[in-house]
């Protein structure tokens, strides 16, 4: 069978949104500010405010925003880098390609983000940092790992790629560490192409890592640092400015269709980690779990619904990884074999998320309920 409901459709939030983003491209072809400038300056200040933080800081990435996170958390050759093993591959490529080494701890089996109970048997004298992951757009315990962070002297950088508007202990994520967040098309707010930006719970070093992203550069010409080019694009900022007017709609529509399945799939598949007072997820994946994964995939493939796995290998599994030593992590490896990513972007219409609810609870009939 054809696939019906899409994972999702990158296109059409944009095509939705066209004249607006015609406009702003148009807005920067006319002025001729291209690098940098008055579109990067308006979406950081305005996507500060949106969450509350003091200050944004655009790159090119959500890798590079990571590269320049760890970096100003002191992070560099010889460190070692606590952080976890279930993730996009890019949280564990940033700590090495800065010479540092991941120390991979296990995830927590409901919110399959980092345990914190995990870190105390992971610290060795070169520990310099604590990397969290908000995965699926669910915010990690940062109260429990700042707390460890405090006692230890160590350092709190937390990957919100996936976590744009999660909210712990009602901020924002990132409200005590130092932030890496991507605007990838795959994200809750995304750009038409890549982008990133960095987030600092207070604003000392603001003017340094804004010349990070820029080679370096304290003045026209003058370089005060050795850096790359991590600058996020104009173009990028300005039809970024008109999506961030979009950004509560498009989560609130993501936390709508979570609503739905979580009602209806009950039983059926294990259900993402429900939030605790103070917290607010985002969905940036709706990731129900079950021990018969392909066949579920599969299944689904077969009703028309197309389902993903975010991901099915886990970093240290993983060839340019497998050197890495770990004190073991089963609750990583059981998890990467039963998880399933529904359909859950704001594009998705009601009939769209019936035909997926329809499609879990057929196939979980002939494969087997998680409460059977
Ligand atoms: C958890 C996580 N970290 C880092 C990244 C890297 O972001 P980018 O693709 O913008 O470089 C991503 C997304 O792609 C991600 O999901």
């Amino acid at each position: 069978m054809s696939i019906e409901v899409p994972y999702v459709d990158l296109g059409a939030q944009n095509r939705k949104l066209k004249a607006e983003l015609l406009a702003a491209v148009e807005r920067v072809i006319d002025h001729g500010w291209y690098i940098l400038g008055p579109e990067v300056d308006a979406f950081e200040s305005r996507l500060a405010t949106r969450l509350g933080l003091p200050t944004v800081i655009g790159v090119n990435s959500g890798t590079d925003a990571l590269l320049i996170a760890l970096r100003a958390a002191g992070v560099g050759a010889g460190d070692e880098v606590i952080t976890v093993s279930h993730s996009f591959v890019a949280t564990a490529t940033a700590v090495r390609l800065l010479g540092a080494t991941p120390v991979f701890v296990d995830v927590d089996d409901d919110t399959m983000c980092m345990d914190p109970t995990k870190l105390a048997a992971a610290v060795t004298p070169r520990t310099k940092a604590v990397l969290p992951v908000h995965l699926n757009g669910h915010p990690a315990d940062v109260t429990a790992i700042g707390a460890f962070c405090r006692d230890h002297g160590l350092q709190l950088v937390e990957d919100a790629a996936q976590a744009i508007g999660a909210e712990h202990a009602g901020r924002s994520v990132c409200a005590t560490g130092i932030g890496a967040w991507s605007l990838h098309p795959l994200k809750v707010l995304s750009a038409l192409g890549d982008g990133g930006f960095v987030t600092l719970p207070d604003r000392s070093r603001d003017e340094e890592l804004r010349q990070w992203r820029n080679l370096g550069l304290a003045g026209r010409g003058v370089a005060a640092h050795i850096s790359g080019n991590s600058r996020l694009d104009a173009l990028q900022a300005a039809m970024l400015c008109v999506k961030l007017d979009h950004l509560d709609a498009f989560i609130d529509a993501r936390r709508a269709h979570a609503a739905a399945y979580r009602e209806a799939l009950a039983g059926a598949v294990r259900l993402p980690p429900v939030e605790k007072p103070g917290e607010k997820g985002v969905y940036s994946a709706f990731v129900v779990r079950h021990p018969r994964r392909d066949a579920l995939v599969e299944g689904l493939a077969a009703r028309g619904v197309d389902a993903k796995s975010h991901y099915p290998v886990a970093i240290h599994q993983m060839a340019p990884f497998a050197d890495l030593a770990h004190g073991g992590l089963p609750v990583t490896e059981r998890v990467v074999d039963e998880i399933v990513s529904l359909p859950v972007t704001p594009e998705l219409d009601a009939s769209g998320r019936a035909r997926v609810i329809e499609a879990v609870l057929d196939v979980t009939r002939a494969i087997g309920r998680v409460d059977a």
